[in-house]
């Protein structure tokens, strides 16, 4: 026999022959493009540790889910920034308030062109930060929370969202959630479900983009670092309340976990490429580090290779326009 025995190199000579034998690549189709709405603003502001990232005005939100539909994306991902908290979290029910009526916006403007989906958390609403609400004392209370998720869910449904989103991993949300959406008439609306978030350092940047109020730690709720094997628990759980989708979150720190919940999972699975991940990458290329081009098609095609089928990533529309000038 001669040596060597085969020459993969064959397969990487021209960039011709390296795209034919790919085996993944990426599609405008398969992006979610998560993006921030603030209550009040006259211009859309900045988000420092987000460099590129904005809070939205209503106006600038509606134009950037325009061009999600021109850029062919998947989907776009609402969160809202209310003016007004409190303990319980209110302005989440409220029809006007400031993501309910952002969905509406959103929805008045792409119709079915393009993927609504908006976060049902509590997080941004209440004036401690936490994502549920608290007993007497001061801990997230699971199922009190679960009952205004429930809530939520159908305002969301109801303001116009394909899909809704619970990221705040109380246990059983995905079934109130699922159940008061089928009473209140919306059983095409779809469930995806955060099913696999674990309390991570790199949620920093997104914590000033929705002017966090959270003080401590959300380690009772979302998962330690250290596990593998309970993501899958989680995942069935969320699968049996009737999850539609079922995501693993945050995206490059647990491509184990993710590539774990592609081979079991019978439905749809999305990964959040989340705010630390965008802001490391956006920082080195800032410093002439990394070429911050190919750093982000490497990180997000990464995250497809693991066994994404659908991406949350703040890149999504310089992407997908990358992609299209192929
Ligand atoms: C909670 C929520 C968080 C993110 C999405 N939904 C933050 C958290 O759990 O503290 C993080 C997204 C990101 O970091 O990009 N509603």
């Amino acid at each position: 026999m001669s040596f060597p025995q085969h020459r993969p190199r064959r397969l990487r000579t021209t960039t011709a022959m390296r795209r034919l034998v790919a085996e993944h690549r990426l599609a405008p189709a398969e992006l979610i493009l998560p993006v921030f709405i603030r209550e009040g603003l006259s211009e859309p502001a900045p988000i420092s540790s987000m460099p590129g990232v904005v809070q939205h005005t209503t106006q600038s939100l509606v134009a950037a889910a325009r061009e999600a539909v021109e850029l062919g994306l998947g989907g776009i991902m609402l969160f809202g920034i209310p003016a007004v908290r409190d303990a319980a979290g209110t302005a989440s029910l409220d029809p006007e308030g400031v993501l309910n009526a952002a969905i509406a916006s959103v929805r008045a403007a792409v119709g079915n062109e393009l993927v609504v989906m908006s976060d049902l958390c509590l997080d941004e609403f209440t004036d401690h930060g936490h994502c549920g609400i608290l007993d007497a004392n001061g801990a997230v209370d699971n199922d009190a929370t679960l009952a205004i998720y429930a809530r939520m869910g159908v305002a969301q449904a109801r303001a116009g969202a394909h899909v809704v989103a619970p990221s705040g991993m109380m246990d059983g949300q995905v079934g109130v959630i699922r159940q008061a959406l089928d009473a209140a008439g919306f059983t095409d609306v779809a469930v995806l479900a955060y099913a696999a978030k674990y309390a991570s350092a790199f949620y920093g940047p997104f914590r000033e983009a929705v002017d966090s109020q959270l003080q401590g730690d959300r380690r009772t709720y979302q998962m330690d670092a250290g596990n593998r094997r309970e993501a899958l628990h989680e995942v069935e759980l969320d699968l049996a309340e009737g999850a539609d989708i079922v995501m693993v979150k945050p995206a490059m720190s647990y491509l184990d976990i993710l590539a774990d919940v592609a081979a079991m999972s019978p439905v749809p699975v999305a990964a959040y490429q989340i705010s630390g991940e965008y802001a490391m990458i956006e920082a080195a290329a800032a410093n002439g580090w990394i070429n911050r081009r190919a750093a982000i098609e490497e990180s997000v095609l990464s995250i497809k290779r693991a066994g994404a089928t659908m991406i949350l990533t703040y890149w999504a529309a310089e992407l997908a326009g990358w992609l299209r000038s192929n």
